[in-house]
């Protein structure tokens, strides 16, 4: 069968709803943007952990160190599932972490900013997590089967995320000056990268068309961060927070809030390496890489043995 016959068999059954799988043809270039999409996910999920563990070891009591501890717990195992998911389509782990690693891959701009205060695990939770869980669930419906299902799991584990931080700064909204001024700080400085994760503007997305053709993207990113500003800006109110826009204004012909623009000369900085801590994260990761390669050893022997005792 000709290409163009697969490509357009291929297209008919994404249009069916019809889900993708590993073993199905699927054109070069609908792998690769999956690979691309799909690792950079999982290296978000990891490098994600570093913000928040950071706060392990200076939770305020031991009930916020078990959620904090279950929370990171869970982005090493979403982590895992989009490796996973990722190396279903013919690249392996290595390839992938090297990829992070030398910084040829990206992941999300957002773990670039440092947690300063308790609040911001709190505002990590609330926005971050909240953030991940609006593109998340769009990604449930994605044409590539082991993606689709492994962001079910990983919803599932999301709103429990979502919702301990933003109880965590209930408790703070009610608490001394201090613990108010502390929480305000931390809303000032998870605001806008918060917006950022949903990527640039419709115009500036260089994979949105595609990935929209291709229904790996169901929601454009300009759709996505207006969803998450409409269900978020309430849930501040009711925090006793003001969010840093002067231009967040209900727009009742438009049937959404209106928000000021958002300064992408920033987004790209931290993108391109320059963000406050994208040094230290890398080197957090490579660190961690190399002094767990013990484990990885051990782990091949005993799977060598098994092999071998089985034959
Ligand atoms: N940070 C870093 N790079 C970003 C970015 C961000 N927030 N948003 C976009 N980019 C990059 C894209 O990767 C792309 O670069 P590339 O072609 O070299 O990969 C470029 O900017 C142009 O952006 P596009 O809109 O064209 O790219 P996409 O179509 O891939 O859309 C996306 C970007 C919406 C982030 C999409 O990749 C996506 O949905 N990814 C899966 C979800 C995800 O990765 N979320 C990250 C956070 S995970 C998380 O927070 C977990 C929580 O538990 C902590």
């Amino acid at each position: 069968m000709s290409i163009t016959n697969q490509e357009a068999l291929f297209q008919q059954r994404v249009d069916q709803e019809i889900k993708i799988e590993a073993r199905d043809w699927m054109p070069e270039e609908y792998r690769k943007t999956l690979i691309r999409q799909i690792s950079q996910h999982a290296h978000s999920e990891i490098v994600g952990m570093l913000p928040e563990g950071n706060w392990i070891t200076r939770a305020p009591n031991l009930i916020r160190k078990l959620i904090l501890i279950a929370k990171v717990q869970d982005e090493a195992g979403h982590g895992l599932y989009l490796y996973s998911a990722a190396e279903t389509l013919g690249v392996s782990r290595d390839e992938l972490i090297d990829q992070l690693h030398t910084g040829k891959a990206k992941y999300s701009s957002i773990f670039n900013y440092p947690t300063l205060t308790w609040a911001d695990i709190g505002a990590v939770g609330w926005l971050v997590d909240g953030a991940a869980i609006m593109n998340q669930v769009m990604l449930c419906r994605a044409s590539y089967g082991p993606y689709a299902r492994a962001m079910v799991r990983i919803c599932k584990e999301e709103s429990f995320h979502q919702r301990q931080g933003y109880e965590s700064l209930m408790v703070l909204s009610k608490g001394t000056e201090e613990q108010k001024a502390m929480l305000q700080d931390a809303v000032n400085r998870w605001w806008w990268p918060s917006l950022m994760m949903f990527g640039p503007s419709d115009s500036e997305s260089t994979n949105s068309e595609k990935s929209m053709l291709w229904k790996i993207k169901r929601q454009s990113n300009d759709d996505l961060r207006q969803r998450f500003v409409d269900a978020t800006v309430d849930q501040a109110k009711l925090l006793g927070v003001t969010l840093p826009d002067p231009h967040l204004k209900w727009n009742e012909a438009r049937g959404h809030y209106d928000f000021g623009e958002i300064d992408w000369n920033e987004f790209w900085n931290v993108v391109k390496g320059n963000g406050m801590c994208n040094k230290e994260r890398l080197q957090a990761r490579v660190k961690a890489h190399e002094e767990g390669q013990w484990v990885r050893d051990a782990a091949m022997a005993y799977s060598e043995k098994k092999k071998k005792k089985a034959a």
